[in-house]
């Protein structure tokens, strides 16, 4: 009888030393590089938390100038790449869509590459669902206005590019969560960038990780209005279903992701003159953290950053089965940080298992 302890899930397991990101779930705090997550969002561009990532540091404005157009040019050489293979590799959802497109990447892409992509396959994908033809990238614009412009098919809006620009400094990263551990083990073999980014990819469709936020809307719309939502969720905990954009793995109160994507969604529906669906949500969400406070009183089970998500993406006119794709436009930024730093300070990742299957035959 063996007495080894599994620790299913890794959950408080400690794999490597960082610098990228602290993730503090007792109180609630993100800070990238030491900068809290509220000094970020909706004050510094992508761009700029992009150079926090890779250079180390917030970038002086010329180096903000070269940030700004290095995404720009790699913008230019996805679309020269995607657009003659874009059907060939279109499939109906858009995470496969995006997988596919990043492995068109040769072995030596950048960041900015690997972005660039992320940016407009998922806005190729968009286009196409909606019928429309997906313009050709501005390399003179910033990320996020230009993101706009791909995947809405129109002229840029500044208040929608802001809110889109909030939402990417938002997810660009949060510690060892699944996706970025799964780009640093496959980072840790020796592999390109490239095959890391699509492992991230790969580990953040799941619903459990990056695809919450499509569900939260379904959940919205099957409530209806704020008076129904306690029925609602009680009914859903009876059927033993989970409320999506509720819970986390290391957060013990609400996620402080969710605090800067509802600020940000309000002033933004403000200027747009308000939004009953947020009221909405408002609700469920009330009822939900009370409904589950009750029944995992030693579980603080609060919303998390796809909740909000879901509103935004919604608030943006962005149709759900590309947010996650547009989350992964956001996170690969912090994959290639963990990629490089795994490459610079990190071992070949190769954990164990206890063995329980028959005994050996000898
Ligand atoms: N709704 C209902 N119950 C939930 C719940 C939720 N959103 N989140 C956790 N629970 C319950 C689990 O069913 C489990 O109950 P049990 O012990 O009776 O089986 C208990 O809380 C602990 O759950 P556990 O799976 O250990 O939590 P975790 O840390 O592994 O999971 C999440 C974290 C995020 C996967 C989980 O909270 C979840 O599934 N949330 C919904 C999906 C979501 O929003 N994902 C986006 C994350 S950013």
């Amino acid at each position: 009888m063996t007495t080894a302890q599994v620790f299913e899930g890794l959950a408080g397991v400690l794999v490597a030393k960082t610098e990228l990101s602290l993730v503090d779930g007792q109180h609630g705090r993100l800070s990238v590089r030491g900068h809290a997550i509220e000094s970020l969002v909706s004050v510094q561009p992508f761009e700029a938390v992009l150079g926090l990532l890779l250079d180390g540091a917030l970038p002086e404005p010329q180096r903000l100038a070269a940030w700004q157009r290095e995404l720009g040019e790699a913008r230019v050489r996805a679309d020269e790449r995607l657009r003659p293979r874009f059907l060939a590799i279109a499939a109906p959802d858009a995470m496969s869509t995006l997988r596919s497109a990043l492995s068109l990447l040769p072995a030596d892409a950048t960041p900015a590459d690997a972005l660039g992509m992320a940016a407009v396959a998922s806005a190729a994908w968009i286009c196409q669902a909606r019928g429309g033809q997906l313009p050709a990238p501005q390399p003179g614009l910033a990320h996020a206005a230009d993101l706009w412009r791909l995947l809405s098919g129109r002229e840029v809006n500044e208040g929608a590019a802001r809110l889109l620009e909030a939402y990417l400094v938002t997810v660009a990263e949060h510690g060892f969560n699944a996706s970025s551990f799964a780009a640093r083990v496959t980072a840790s073999t020796g592999a390109d960038l490239p095959s890391a980014v699509v492992a991230g990819v790969a580990a953040l469709s799941g619903p459990l990780h990056g695809g919450a936020p499509g569900p939260v809307l379904d959940m919205l719309d099957a409530v209806g209005s704020a008076e129904l939502a306690e029925g609602y969720v009680q009914a859903e905990l009876d059927a033993g279903r989970r409320i999506m954009g509720m819970g986390h793995r290391v957060y013990r109160v609400r996620d402080p992701r969710a605090f800067v994507l509802e600020r940000a969604l309000t002033e933004f529906q403000t200027g747009e003159g308000g939004s009953a669906r947020l009221e909405l949500a408002r609700a469920v969400e009330k009822a939900a953290e009370c409904e589950l406070s009750r029944r995992y009183p030693e579980r603080a089970l609060r919303a998390n950053v796809e909740f909000y998500t879901a509103l935004l993406l919604e608030a943006l006119d962005i149709p759900r089965g590309a947010f996650t794709a547009i989350f992964a436009c956001a996170r690969i930024a912090g994959y290639a940080a963990h990629i490089t730093e795994q490459r610079t300070s990190g071992r070949l990742i190769r954990p164990d298992a206890l063995y329980i299957g028959p005994t050996p035959s000898v």
